[in-house]
């Protein structure tokens, strides 16, 4: 085969499509992967891994702060260096990107940096600063996942009005920042900023934060991040923005109420939309919808064009990086002629908050709609004796089952370490577990888990310890 030719080549290396590449190789198949910015794409560079380092580092501050006390440890005036901690972060996404860069040799993926166009079925162009080169494969497998949505009257200008992208790295915690939309970032780096000593002001247009999320769970987390200082107005628009000085006026409006208020940075958090600009789709005949995500036959990953295919961000559904993986991997595998398939119901969904917010499967409002009869349990953290050993009794565990089948149908939790308590429910989803076969395993005392099996417990009204 030609150096330019290739069984797949994906376009985009961010966790949807270098995973895929990884797969398509082992897979015996010759890959390349393109990518017009980094390897690792928006996750690892300015999404996922970023976020969450700054979130650690702020949270050992947070618990500095208000927690160590508590054990009998006093650490005395605690300062933050805010650059060392930028650092820290920046040195976190070099070993990541680093390390794919190392699963793109060993697994023999040739990595063409620069921007790719598609020319025809199987064709591609690839522009980079050293020229343009021309790439051909019998497969293409577009993964340019997303970028974020800007409103009208607050486009980013980078400095005043900012996107999650430079919320990652601002020198100095603001006075005051605004954030609009009660979303995951909005929440996350609301989070990270209110830990530095800004004071946070969420503007969110729906009555409820986190829409998609569990009502009753997003309105107990919504009165904990309150206590944490974070202010919300929900059922309010943000109407105007203007940039007087070094400042910014944004008028917000709840009902007939209009309301300027000042603040230093406002942090756009509305969404994101797919990204597809100057991929050449339209002069190949590859369909997008309204919205713009490309369009995919579900089951195959396959667009309107045959031997064009599309995953992750570009293509829908939840935005998360474990589901972009999940349908790479399987539509490679399909491609490979094995069956691959994607149990969207078993995708867990998890705010990395303190304390975190963490869910797979159905919210009680759509189990109700869908089910009818549920029956639902509860275990609050307060009861768990780890819980209690380490100062993190707040938050619940809330499970949902079918009523006639006892078939586990969702689970829910606030609190601590949410996002690795998920994971069993992940996988009792998947195995199409009863609620029954959750309350009947162990857990090994005295655990966070242990709140798991009290809330199965719960669900036939026979919980231990509570
Ligand atoms: P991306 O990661 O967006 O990668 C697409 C790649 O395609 C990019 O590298 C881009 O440069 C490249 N590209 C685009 N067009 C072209 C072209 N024409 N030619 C060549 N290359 C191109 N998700 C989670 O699951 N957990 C989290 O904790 C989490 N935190 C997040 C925090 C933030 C601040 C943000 C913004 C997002 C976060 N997400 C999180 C969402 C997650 O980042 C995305 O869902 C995920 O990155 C989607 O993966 P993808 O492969 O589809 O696309
Ligand atoms: P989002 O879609 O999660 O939330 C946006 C919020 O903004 C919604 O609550 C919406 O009602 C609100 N909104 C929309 N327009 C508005 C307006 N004009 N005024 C006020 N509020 C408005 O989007 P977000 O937080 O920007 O995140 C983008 C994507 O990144 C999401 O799909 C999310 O899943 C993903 N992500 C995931 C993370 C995680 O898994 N922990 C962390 C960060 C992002």
């Amino acid at each position: 085969m030609p150096e330019t030719q290739f069984d797949l080549i994906v376009i985009g290396a961010g966790p949807g499509g270098y995973v895929a590449a990884i797969r398509a190789a082992q897979l015996g198949m010759k890959t390349a992967i393109v990518d017009k910015e980094f390897l690792g794409g928006t996750c690892l560079n300015i999404g996922c891994i970023p976020s969450k380092a700054l979130l650690d580092s702020t949270h050992r501050l947070s618990e500095a702060q208000h927690q160590l006390a508590d054990h009998g440890i006093n650490t005395g005036e605690i300062k933050v260096d805010l650059a060392k901690m930028l650092s820290r972060k920046d040195a976190v996404v070099k070993k990541m990107v680093n390390g794919v860069n190392f699963l793109m040799k060993k697994n023999k993926i040739e990595y063409f940096p620069g921007a790719a166009r598609i020319t025809g079925a199987g064709m591609l162009e690839v522009k980079s600063a050293e020229g343009t080169k021309t790439l051909t494969a019998g497969k293409l497998l577009i993964a340019t996942g997303s970028a974020p949505i800007q409103i009208p009257s607050f486009s980013f200008d980078g400095k005043r009005i900012i996107s999650s992208t430079e919320a990652l790295t601002l020198p100095q915690a603001p006075k005051r920042m605004i954030v609009i939309g009660a979303g995951a970032i909005g929440l996350e780096m609301g989070s990270v900023w209110n830990r530095l000593g800004t004071e946070v002001i969420v503007l969110e247009f729906l009555d409820r934060i986190l829409p998609g999320m569990d009502r009753e769970m997003t309105t107990q987390f919504q009165r904990m991040l309150e206590k944490q200082g974070i202010k919300f107005y929900l059922s309010t628009k943000a109407e105007a923005a203007k940039v007087v000085g070094d400042k910014v006026q944004v008028t917000r409006v709840t009902g007939d109420q209009s309301v300027v208020e000042e603040c230093d940075i406002v942090l756009v958090a509305v969404g994101r939309k797919p990204f597809t600009a100057s991929l050449g789709l339209e002069q190949v005949g590859v369909e997008i919808d309204k919205r713009g995500f490309v369009r995919v036959n579900p089951h195959t990953y396959e667009t309107t064009v045959p031997g064009i295919h599309a995953i992750g961000d570009v293509i829908g559904g939840l935005m998360l990086a474990h589901k972009a993986e999940e349908e790479g991997v399987a539509c490679v595998e399909m491609l490979a002629g094995k069956a691959g398939h994607v149990n969207y119901r078993a995708c867990p969904n998890v705010v990395y908050t303190s304390p975190e917010l963490a869910q797979v499967g159905l919210t009680e409002e759509d189990a109700r709609k869908e089910r009818g009869e549920i029956r639902v349990g509860k275990f609050q953290f307060l009861a768990n004796g780890r819980a209690v050993a380490m100062g993190e009794g707040e938050g619940l565990i809330k499970i949902i089952g079918d009523a006639k089948t006892d078939r586990l149908l969702g689970v829910h939790i606030l609190g601590p370490h949410a996002s690795d308590l998920i994971a069993e429910a992940v996988v009792a989803m998947e195995f199409a577990s009863s609620v029954e076969d959750l309350a009947r395993s162990f857990h090994a005392h005295p655990t966070l888990p242990e709140a798991m099996k009290e809330a199965a417990l719960a669900v036939e009204k026979r919980a231990i310890h509570m």
